[in-house]
C-alpha cells in the first residue's frame, strides 16, 4: 500500500467523503476492514467484526469530539469507561490480524454510539484511526408468533415463535404461554444465521383439539436482563359439533299444541344445516333445515325429539328429549261401586298429566262423610282412587278427575253383592259343599297350585268380594300409597282367580289356607257356583 502516491490517497479520501463508504478504508500504515454499522439486539451481545494486519495490541475507543473514552483495553482494563467495563472482549487472534470486538449486554444507552479501533497504540503513527468508525444501533426485538396453517381438531398443528438476536454466544430462551395449557404438545427449536444476525425459532406441535378453540397463545423471549413478549393470538380451531343440545322454548307442552325447539351446537364453523327428528310411537320423521330453531305442532304424548347439526367438519346429534306433554284427565273404563256386607266401595282410575286429583260426589254431596275412608295410588300418570264406608242408601256416586288441563266426571253404578249375607248356617254349609264340589271339578281339569295366604276375614261374601276386587284392580296394588285412613278390609291377593277356604265358618280370625288356580277358566267355574248359590237361596 505504501506504493500509493499522495495523490491516490487524497483521491480515495475524497471518494469516501462523497460516498460515505468506509468499509475498505485505506490508511497510511494499517488497512482496517470494519462495517460502518452494526445492529445490536437489546439484551444480548454484539460482535463488531474487524480485520487488519497482524498486530501486537489493539484498543477500542468510543468516538467523541473532545476526548477518548476507552471501550476496550486488554492491557489497562481500569482505563475502560465505566459504561463498558467488564462488557467488552477481544475475540480475534492478533497473529491473524483479527481485531473483532464483542460488547455484552447491549442496552438502550448504547444506541448510536460510534467506536473505532487503534492498532498498536503507543507506536508512532500519523494514522487518524478515529476517522473510521462503526455505528452501533440497538434495537429491542419482540418474538414473532405465527400459526402455520388453520388448526383442525384431530389434525397436527404447528405454532412457530422466532426471535432475532445479534450475539451467537448467548441466545435468549423462548417460552410459551398458553391458557389453558395444551395437552401433549412438543416444542423444538433451531437457530439459523441471517445477514449477520441470528434467528432463534421454536416450533410447538401437537394434536389439535376442540378445547383449544378460543384459547390464547403467546411466546416470550427471555434475555439476560429483560423478557420480550410476542403479540397474543387467539386460536381458531375448526371442529365438528361436539355437544348438541335441544332447548325447549316453552314452559308448558300441551297435547295438540305446538312448540318451538332450538338446537344449540358447539362447533366451528357454525352449523349450516340441522336435521330435526321427531319420534312418535316408535316412528321417526326427519326434517332438514338451515335454521337452528324449529316449530312442531300437533304435539302428542310420548313424543321425543332430537336434532343433528352439520358443519363443514362433521355432524353431531343431541340426546333424545322426551317431551313432558300435559293433557286433561280421562277416566278409564269401568269405574264401579259395589256393596259388600255393610261396606260400600268405589274405585275410579284416571290417566292424566300432570297427575290427576280425584274427588267424589255421593248423592249430590261432594264432601265425603267422616265415616268414609279413601286412598289414592299414582302410577305413571294413572291415578287410582278408592273410597270405602258404611253402606246406607246411597244411589248416585260420581268420580271426578281433574288437573290443570281439565276434568272428567263419570257416574258409577252401584252393585249390591250382599244377596247371601243373611243365609242361615245350614244353607251356607250346603252352599259351601256345592262350591267345593264345583271347585274340585274345575281344578281337576286345570293345573292347580297351592300356596298359603293370610286371610283377615272369612265369609262367602268375602270370597265373592275378593274375586271382584282382584279382577278389577289387579295391577293397582303394585305401587300403593295409603292415605291416612287405612282401609280395614284390604285384599292383598294379587292375581287371584279362584279361592276357597277350608274353615272360614268355624274360625274367621285364624289364618287359613287358600287354594288358588291361576286360570280364568276356573274363575268361570267359580262364577257358575255362585250362580248356583243364588239359586239355592
Ligand atoms: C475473527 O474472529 C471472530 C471471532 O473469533 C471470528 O468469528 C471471525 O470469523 C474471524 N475473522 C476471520 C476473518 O477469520
Ligand atoms: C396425551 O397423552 C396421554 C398419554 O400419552 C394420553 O393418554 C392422552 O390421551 C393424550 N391426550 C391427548 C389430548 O392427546
Ligand atoms: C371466546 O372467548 C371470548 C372471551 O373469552 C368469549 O367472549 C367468546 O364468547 C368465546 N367464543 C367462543 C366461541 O367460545
Ligand atoms: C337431510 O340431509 C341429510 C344429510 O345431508 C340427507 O342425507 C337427507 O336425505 C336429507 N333429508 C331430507 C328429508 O331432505
Ligand atoms: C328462528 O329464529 C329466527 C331468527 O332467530 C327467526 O327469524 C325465526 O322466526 C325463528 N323461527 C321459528 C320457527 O321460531
Ligand atoms: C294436526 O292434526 C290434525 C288432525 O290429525 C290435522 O288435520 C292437521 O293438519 C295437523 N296439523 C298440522 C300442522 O300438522
Ligand atoms: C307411551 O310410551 C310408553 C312406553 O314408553 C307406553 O307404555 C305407553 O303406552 C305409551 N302411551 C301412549 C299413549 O302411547
Ligand atoms: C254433605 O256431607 C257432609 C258429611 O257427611 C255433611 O256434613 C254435609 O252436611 C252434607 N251436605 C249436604 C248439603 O247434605
Ligand atoms: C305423578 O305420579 C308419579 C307416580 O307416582 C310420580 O312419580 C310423579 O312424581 C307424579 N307427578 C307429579 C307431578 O306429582
Ligand atoms: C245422578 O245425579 C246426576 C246429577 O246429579 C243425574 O244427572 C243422574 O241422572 C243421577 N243418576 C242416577 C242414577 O240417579
Ligand atoms: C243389598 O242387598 C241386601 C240383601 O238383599 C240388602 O239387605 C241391602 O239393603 C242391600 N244394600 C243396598 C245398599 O242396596
Amino acid at each position: 500500500m505504501s506504493c500509493f502516491s499522495m495523490g491516490t490517497v487524497y483521491l480515495l479520501r475524497l471518494l469516501h467523503l462523497f460516498t460515505g463508504i468506509s468499509v475498505l478504508q485505506q490508511t497510511r500504515s494499517w488497512k482496517i476492514v470494519l462495517p460502518s454499522t452494526v445492529t445490536a439486539v437489546e439484551g444480548t451481545c454484539v460482535v463488531v467484526r474487524c480485520q487488519t494486519e497482524p498486530y501486537s495490541r489493539v484498543t477500542w475507543y468510543q468516538y467523541h469530539d473532545i476526548y477518548y473514552p476507552v471501550v476496550y483495553d486488554g492491557v489497562y482494563p481500569s482505563t475502560v469507561e465505566h459504561q463498558f467495563r467488564g462488557r467488552t472482549k477481544l475475540l480475534g487472534e492478533p497473529a491473524e490480524g483479527n481485531c473483532t470486538l464483542r460488547i455484552d449486554d447491549m442496552r438502550p444507552t448504547d444506541n448510536n454510539i460510534k467506536v473505532y479501533v487503534w492498532v498498536n497504540p503507543g507506536t508512532k503513527t500519523n494514522q487518524k484511526f478515529y476517522q473510521q468508525t462503526v455505528t452501533i444501533l440497538v434495537e429491542r426485538k419482540a418474538p414473532s408468533i405465527t400459526i402455520l396453517k388453520q388448526i383442525v381438531a384431530g389434525e397436527i398443528f404447528q405454532v412457530k415463535c422466532s426471535i432475532k438476536y445479534s450475539c451467537p454466544f448467548s441466545p435468549p430462551s423462548l417460552h410459551w404461554s398458553i391458557r389453558p395449557a395444551l395437552e401433549n404438545s412438543t416444542s423444538i427449536a433451531f437457530i439459523e444465521e441471517e445477514q449477520g444476525q441470528w434467528l432463534y425459532t421454536a416450533t410447538m406441535e401437537g394434536l389439535g383439539t376442540y378445547k383449544m378453540h378460543n384459547t390464547t397463545i403467546r411466546c416470550s423471549a427471555q434475555f439476560k436482563i429483560f423478557t420480550a413478549e410476542s403479540q397474543q393470538i387467539t386460536l381458531s380451531v375448526l371442529y365438528k359439533p361436539v355437544t348438541v343440545t335441544l332447548i325447549l322454548k316453552e314452559e308448558l307442552v300441551t297435547e295438540g299444541g305446538s312448540i318451538i325447539m332450538e338446537c344449540a351446537a358447539n362447533c366451528n364453523p357454525q352449523a349450516h344445516m340441522y336435521s330435526w327428528l321427531r319420534r312418535q310411537m316408535g316412528h321417526i320423521k326427519k326434517i332438514n333445515s338451515t335454521q337452528n330453531n324449529m316449530s312442531f305442532s300437533n304435539i302428542t304424548r310420548n313424543t321425543s325429539l332430537s336434532c343433528i347439526a352439520h358443519n363443514a367438519i362433521g355432524v353431531g346429534q343431541s340426546k333424545w328429549l322426551d317431551l313432558d306433554v300435559q293433557y286433561a284427565p280421562v277416566i278409564l273404563p269401568e269405574p264401579s261401586c259395589y256393596v259388600a256386607g255393610e261396606i260400600l266401595r268405589c274405585i275410579c282410575q284416571a290417566e292424566a298429566s300432570p297427575n290427576a286429583s280425584i274427588s267424589w260426589t255421593i248423592d249430590g254431596n261432594n264432601t265425603l262423610p267422616s265415616s268414609f275412608e279413601s286412598r289414592y295410588i299414582n302410577k305413571k300418570n294413572v291415578v287410582s282412587g278408592e273410597i270405602g264406608g258404611p253402606a246406607k242408601s246411597q244411589t248416585n256416586v260420581s268420580c271426578t278427575a281433574w288437573n290443570s288441563r281439565g276434568r272428567d266426571t263419570k257416574y258409577l253404578s252401584i252393585r249390591n253383592l250382599s244377596k247371601t249375607s243373611h243365609l242361615p248356617m245350614w244353607l251356607s254349609a250346603s252352599a259351601f259343599m256345592l262350591l267345593g264340589i264345583g271347585l274340585l271339578f274345575g281344578c281337576a281339569i286345570f293345573i292347580c297350585r297351592k300356596h298359603s295366604t293370610n286371610r283377615p276375614q272369612s265369609s262367602l261374601n268375602n270370597v265373592q268380594q275378593e274375586q271382584r276386587y282382584s279382577s278389577l284392580q289387579r295391577s293397582q296394588y303394585e305401587d300403593r300409597q295409603l292415605s291416612p285412613h287405612r282401609l280395614e278390609n284390604n285384599p292383598d291377593n294379587d292375581g287371584l282367580s279362584c279361592i276357597y277356604d277350608n274353615d272360614f265358618v268355624e274360625n274367621p280370625q285364624r289364618p287359613t289356607r287358600a287354594h288358588e288356580c291361576k286360570n280364568n277358566a276356573t274363575a268361570l267355574q267359580m262364577e257358575g257356583n255362585n250362580q248356583l248359590l243364588a239359586q239355592v237361596q
